[in-house]
């Protein structure tokens, strides 16, 4: 029986090393640490050291090491399963039961990847056979070479309606099974059970492991009603899920650095019979967040082959929603545009694999796309215009849920912007103040004369609002990720937080972080609300969401919390001496009125809103542009 790595967390969780081993060792405190003889060899000089925050042993005599499921097996001879028997009980948990069911599904699951994989053979053969000289002779015009046709395992299925139903009968396949994988159709209303696949050439389509899951079937002719014809969703088959091609994309994408995404089945064989063959395409369907996820294991910039017209531009565009929010450090697409009308397949044949290179090399930057979607058609020769097209490039930027590549995405949009109006004023460029960009020398004398604390109000509640944010920040991201908690352990000891309750939810984290040797997000929440938190932390999470504030969000990942909350706890500090070196040089221009005392004062008020600039910056784009 395998158990999981949760139920096994949990016995950890619950039983410290220093219990279990001290049921045979004899252990002394020393420090953070329990030292003791070593069971392993006999010696007179403790060498044997237990770590319960680590929730490991170490034996520096025989170099073993291990948790409490390796100390037993040690030194008791224990097998695994026995070892975690022993130490459920000990931990007062029920052991799982073994779920028959999976065990059944992982079975069921082969049988059908079998039946496919069947089915794939049988199409390859047809369309060696004689029936099959048709679509060998349509496949041949096409320039599909025979080499081709068996690295894709092209084939056909011929026009029958039970052929292929009666070849998977034969090898004792069930018609249930059958219809299950989608290749015959069936139903209620249907007497007789039939082939999906009549008349097509048939390209079998591959999970990341090359397990066939489905096919999509082409035409012979091009007056028939669906040009293309794909298997339907099944238990292996999941379209959105799925790149056609994806196996041997990858393990090319890698040498390549890319990996290309093209529209077609055929234009995967072009492009390979052209030399590329990190090349990948949905299936018949727009880009899925799924899909882009699979892409960016494979490279870090996908480029994406689109179609010159109108719909092929579109279908870019629609690529772009779907990257923006879920771009990351280093992650983005690009884009390669082909010529009006062409698919890249056409374009091999029209002009050779020259061209198709030519493309690739000409791709966008998903930035210049985004640019050139927004500007295009754009009529901003009034002021009116110009700040709607400011607010909606704004809201673009705000989609981008990490906040370091929003934070550039934000300077890059204001650097076109300023630009842009440049050459729609005839203005020399860089006048403009978008806002964060502030510095020394903004304020009159009678300005910074003023107590700070007596400075507008709407200063004051946006730099309060600003800070509670963050601090609620912090605190999210923490909870979010415990992982965090541990190794900011020094910082969140010193933070210094200015709401009260969000500081006793600091102090409930550190406390909770004390208690746990292994700690995750499910054992945080429920600790802390065991600690009257609830709420709070409800609260907490609508004002991150609402921010966007990615980095803070569970959905993060742990670089990117981990760097978030590195800058949101740097600006914390740097904020809250500034403010007091802020009072303070208020109170010394008060008593002294020194153009000496003037500057200090100008000069902390300056790095102030630098500090407020780059926070703006990374959580608010919308003061950026
Ligand atoms: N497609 C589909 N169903 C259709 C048409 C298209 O599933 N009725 C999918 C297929 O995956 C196809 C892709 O969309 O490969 C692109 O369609 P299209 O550009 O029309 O076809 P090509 O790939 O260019 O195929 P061919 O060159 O054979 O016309
Ligand atoms: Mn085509």
């Amino acid at each position: 029986m395998r158990y999981s790595p949760q139920f096994l967390d949990e016995i950890r969780a619950r039983l410290s090393v220093s219990d279990v081993v001290g049921r045979s060792v004899k252990l002394q405190r020393r420090g953070r640490e329990f030292v003791g003889l070593s069971p392993f060899n006999p010696e007179k000089t403790p060498s044997f050291t237990v770590n319960d925050q680590k929730g490991f042993y170490h034996c520096f005599s025989s170099g073993n090491h291990g948790d409490i499921f390796g100390f037993l097996m040690e030194t008791q001879g224990l097998s695994f399963t026995e070892t975690v028997e022993r130490l459920a009980a000990d931990a007062g948990l029920d052991l799982p039961k073994a779920d028959p069911q999976e065990a059944q599904r992982a079975k069921e699951y082969q049988g059908l990847h079998e039946i496919m994989e069947l089915a794939a053979k049988y199409f390859e053969a047809r369309l060696q056979a004689t029936g099959g000289a048709g679509a060998r002779g349509y496949l041949s015009d096409r320039g599909i070479s025979d080499r081709a046709l068996q690295t894709f395992r092209i084939g056909y299925a011929p026009p029958g309606r039970h052929e292929l139903k009666n070849y998977l009968a034969d090898q004792g396949v069930s018609a249930d099974d059958m219809a299950k994988v989608g290749l015959v159709i069936s139903g209620d209303d249907i007497p007789v059970s039939y082939d999906r696949f009549r008349d097509r050439v048939m390209f079998p389509i591959a999970d990341l492991r090359g397990r066939v899951v489905g096919f999509g079937g082409r035409a012979l002719q091009e007056d028939v009603p669906a040009k293309y014809l794909n298997s339907p969703e099944t238990p292996l088959f999941h379209k959105g899920a799925l790149l056609y091609n994806g196996k041997t994309a990858r393990q090319t994408a890698h040498d390549k650095g890319t990996v290309v995404v093209v529209e077609g089945y055929m234009d995967v064989v072009a492009m390979a019979l052209a030399g590329y063959h990190n090349v990948v395409a949905p299936l018949g369907t727009a880009l899925t967040e799924d899909q882009l996820r699979l892409l960016w294991r494979m490279a870090d910039e996908p480029i994406l082959c689109f179609d010159g017209d109108r719909a092929g531009i579109k279908a870019a565009y629609r690529a772009i929603d779907l990257a923006l929010p879920r771009l990351e450090p280093g992650k983005s697409m690009r884009f390669a545009a082909l010529p009006e009308g062409q698919d890249p397949d056409d374009l091999i044949r029209d002009e050779g694999p020259g061209a198709i290179e030519a493309v690739l090399q000409r791709a966008d930057a998903l930035i210049d796309i985004l640019w050139r979607r927004e500007v295009s058609d754009q009529n901003l020769n009034i002021p009116e215009r110009r700040a709607a097209f400011e607010d909606r490039l704004r809201n673009i930027v705000r989609e981008i849920s990490d906040p370091g590549v929003r934070r550039h995405y934000g300077h890059a949009i204001a650097d076109r912007l300023s630009k842009l109006w440049g050459q729609e004023t005839g203005r020399a460029q860089g006048k403009q103040n978008y806002g964060a960009r502030g510095g020394r020398g903004q304020y009159s004398k009678r300005q910074i004369r003023q107590p700070s604390m007596l400075r507008g109000n709407a200063l004051l509640a946006g730099a309060g609002s600003r800070i509670a944010h963050r601090e609620a920040a912090i605190l999210m991201a923490l909870a979010n990720h415990p992982e965090l908690i541990e190794m900011f352990l020094e910082e969140i000891a010193r933070l210094d937080l200015a709401n009260q309750r969000l500081d006793s939810l600091r102090a409930g984290l550190l406390d909770i972080a004390s208690q746990f040797d292994i700690l995750d997000r499910d054992i945080v929440f429920k600790e802390l609300e065991n600690r009257r938190f609830g709420e709070l932390l409800n609260d907490l999470k609508k004002i991150v969401e609402h921010a966007r504030t990615g980095f803070a969000l569970s959905s993060a990942s742990i670089a990117g919390a981990e760097a978030g909350l590195r800058q949101a706890i740097f600006l914390h500090n740097k904020t809250l001496t500034l403010h007091k070196e802020l009072l303070e040089a208020e109170r010394a221009l008060a008593e002294e009125d020194s153009e000496e005392s003037l500057d200090r004062l100008r000069d902390i008020q300056a790095q102030l809103q630098n500090v407020e600039s780059v926070e703006m910056l990374s959580d608010e784009p919308q003061d950026v542009v």
